[in-house]
């Protein structure tokens, strides 16, 4: 659906904010673009949208050129910015309508209001904007995004500002919308949001693309996961017979910790040299220790990232 080449954005300032990006996004994913601060992440999304001229490569959405061909491709996009942008002396609906328009589209009141009813903006449609709250007025950002029935979908930092139940509501629309067809890229800061959301996941750092990969897959690959188990007295050292399995023993002797990478199918741990748990807990059972109690953590898609970034210079 989006086809962005050796994508490179240097500002007037010096500042080289994307360096060589290349990506494809697939249509009727979600793709969640995740990166630190200043990664990138706008850039690359207001690049794309017409909103900042990139220094070099290209961008086409559904085969237009978004600049050789910007008003097609334009007409496929609906963006919802970070920053919080409305006009604050137009009345809710009317400002929606207006949005639909700019992008040539007929009106469609039935459409209009079943998008701000799934905005739960119904009932302040005849609002003035700058009476809104500030979760009301990301929703209704969302409202003008999607009020030319665009293709794709950009949402940047779609749920900061915005409370629990309401950033349920917003993945229940994203959804929604997936399910229509419409492909779906969205930056965030909550990475419960991508590893809730996202089919794919890519991963920016310092202007350069550094990891694009299925989130299946990549929580699959980074993942790992602890067996730690609780011993009802302490041990002064690793028992011989437990050696192959490479524990890790407390300071005081009261806990061994079995580290493994988190193979979601087939037997836990039955992966490239990892002996099986279940070999594990015959070992421990022969060696006669006593196991007081056992707890088993698994990698977040948060720590894979954290792990990832820090990792760059
Ligand atoms: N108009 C501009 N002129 C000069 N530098 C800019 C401009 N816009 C952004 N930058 C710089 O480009 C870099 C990338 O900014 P960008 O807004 O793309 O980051 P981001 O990944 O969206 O960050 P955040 O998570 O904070 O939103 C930053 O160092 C920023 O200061
Ligand atoms: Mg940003």
């Amino acid at each position: 659906m989006i086809s962005i080449a050796h994508l490179s954005k240097t500002y007037a300032s010096g500042h080289s904010a994307l360096k060589d990006v290349s990506l494809d996004i697939r249509r009727g994913e979600i793709f969640a673009l995740l990166g630190p601060n200043g990664a990138g992440k706008t850039t690359l999304i207001s690049i794309v949208c017409g909103l900042v001229t990139p220094s070099a490569g290209t961008v086409s959405v559904d085969g237009h050129d978004i600049i050789t061909d910007y008003r097609a491709a334009r007409a496929k996009i609906g963006l919802v910015p970070q920053e919080l942008t409305t006009d604050s002396f137009e009345r809710v609906r009317d400002n929606v309508c207006f949005s639909r328009g700019l992008f040539g589209r007929p009106p469609d009141p039935a459409y209009i209001e079943t998008l701000l009813r799934s905005l739960s903006l119904w009932e302040k449609r005849d609002a003035l904007i700058r009476t809104l709250s500030g979760g009301m007025k990301r929703r209704l950002l969302i409202a003008k995004a999607l009020s030319h029935q665009p293709e794709v979908l950009f949402l940047d930092e779609p749920t900061a500002g915005v409370d629990v139940e309401l950033r349920r509501d917003m993945w229940n629309l994203v959804r929604t919308l997936r399910e229509e067809g419409v492909t779906i890229i969205l930056t965030t800061h909550y990475l419960e949001e991508a590893e809730e959301m996202a089919d794919r996941v890519g991963v920016i750092n310092h202007g350069e693309l550094i990891l694009v990969e299925d989130k299946a897959a990549l929580m699959k690959k980074l993942g790992e996961k602890r067996l730690t188990l609780e011993l009802s007295a302490p041990l002064a050292g690793v028992p011989d017979l437990l050696a192959p399995f490479d524990l890790a023993l407390a300071p005081d002797g009261r806990e061994l910790t079995y580290t493994y990478a988190a193979a979601k199918e087939g037997a836990p741990g039955e992966r490239a040299g990892h002996p099986a748990v279940a070999d594990l807990l015959r070992a421990v059972a022969a060696s006669g220790i006593a196991v007081r109690d056992l707890r088993t953590r698994e990698s977040s898609l948060e720590e894979i990232f954290v792990s990832l970034v820090r990792r760059e210079p």
